[in-house]
């Protein structure tokens, strides 16, 4: 009996403990100071710094979901897009380790469906997706501890396979969580990048009716069945960059200069990818998307693991034209998973030089 009545004892002083410990550390985030973040569109990251400037702070960001018909190939196919904020991917948020990361998320009443977020760099209840679960008309707040240090994904889940479907119709994007003193090189000296782009790589499986035609839906639930036959091949009609075919190349392609540290940040939430730069490299990559690690040096092609998103450095030493794509082939330049990269400055003929223009053979 008394042994019984020791370990309830003891159970509840723990229980005590940790109710104390959760109680000081909800009062501690009180006392935290408070900045909002201005979410932008991808390519683009929100105005930050890279090594942390005093404690940690309580981050807090909008996300409003719509859902919206999006064109997103100049062959006419178009998807009832489930975005966070109106764009494929949804904005990345960008915090320090050790930031509490506070998201309202809002679905108007002018959508149709319950949507949710699950931050893979979040610690516990379904990353979140447990806890935010939003019928049109409803808002809610979350608030996490970016205890992990290195660029995640983020996407709706949900449940069930609503959870693909939400994914593959663009709901999904990405936060980076810098370490507090910023990044580090594989000799573990800091590094810094002078510019960042972030680059949401997407999956469409896009139904077609008898005549090759893609079909179009007036409602995103009208399209459920027959994207769900398509989804089942695995195989995509549409892989894509930044939300459509060609919306970062062309015009619309990214830009650097001879000199300049770029870090590309590569998000993808559903497939496995395998970024190349053509005529460059990642001088860094941080593999699995993790800052405690060291970087991997001087790669040609590396991975992303469905699910996740990498980090790479590439400092330009050339002008010209780059071209960032997805190194399955088929998939960059037939599906559209490909950017263009516009670097300025001056050639350097040591590292490249056309000796003869071509010409008859001789
Ligand atoms: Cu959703
Ligand atoms: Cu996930």
């Amino acid at each position: 009996m008394r042994t019984i009545l020791t370990v309830i004892l003891g159970i509840s002083v723990l229980l005590g403990c940790f109710a104390n410990t959760w109680a000081e550390n909800a009062s501690q985030v009180k006392t935290l100071e408070r900045v909002t973040q201005r979410l932008v569109a991808p390519p683009f990251l929100p105005a930050h710094e890279q090594v942390a400037q005093g404690p940690p702070k309580v981050v807090q960001v909008r996300m409003v979901i719509e859902e919206k018909r999006m064109t997103i190939s100049p062959d006419g196919a178009t998807i009832w897009a489930m975005t966070f904020n109106g764009s494929v991917p949804g904005p990345i948020v960008v915090v320090h380790q050790d930031d509490y990361v506070e998201l309202t998320l809002v679905n108007p009443t002018t959508n149709t469906l319950r949507h949710n977020i699950d931050f893979h760099a979040a610690t516990g209840a379904l990353g979140g997706g447990e806890l935010t679960h939003v019928a049109p008309g409803q808002e809610v707040v979350l608030r996490f501890k970016a205890i992990k240090a290195g660029v995640f994904v983020y996407h709706c889940a949900p449940g069930g396979p609503m959870i693909p479907w939400h994914v593959v119709s663009g709901m999904n994007g990405a936060i980076m969580v810098l370490p507090r003193d910023g990044l580090r090189d594989a000799e573990g000296k800091p590094v810094r990048y002078d510019k960042a782009y972030y680059i949401g790589e997407q999956d469409f499986y896009i139904p077609k009716d008898a005549n090759g035609k893609y079909k179009a839906y007036p409602t995103p639930i009208a399209g459920l069945e027959d994207m769900l036959e398509v989804m089942r091949t695995l195989t995509p009609t549409h892989v894509v960059f930044n939300g459509a075919v060609g919306a970062l190349t062309g015009e619309h392609a990214l830009t650097a200069k001879v000199g300049e540290r770029v870090l590309f940040i590569h998000a993808q939430a559903n497939r496995d990818s395998r970024p190349h730069l053509i005529g460059g490299h990642a001088d860094l990559m941080w593999s699995g998307g993790s800052f405690k690690d060291r970087p991997a040096t001087n790669l040609e092609t590396w991975f992303v693991a469905g699910g996740s998103a990498v980090a790479a450095l590439y400092q330009f030493r050339q002008p010209g034209l780059y071209v960032y794509l997805n190194h399955n082939l088929i998939e960059a330049m037939l599906l559209g998973a490909a950017a263009h990269i516009k670097v300025e400055g001056v050639w350097n003929n040591d590292l490249m030089e056309q000796i003869h223009k071509p010409g008859s053979i001789k």
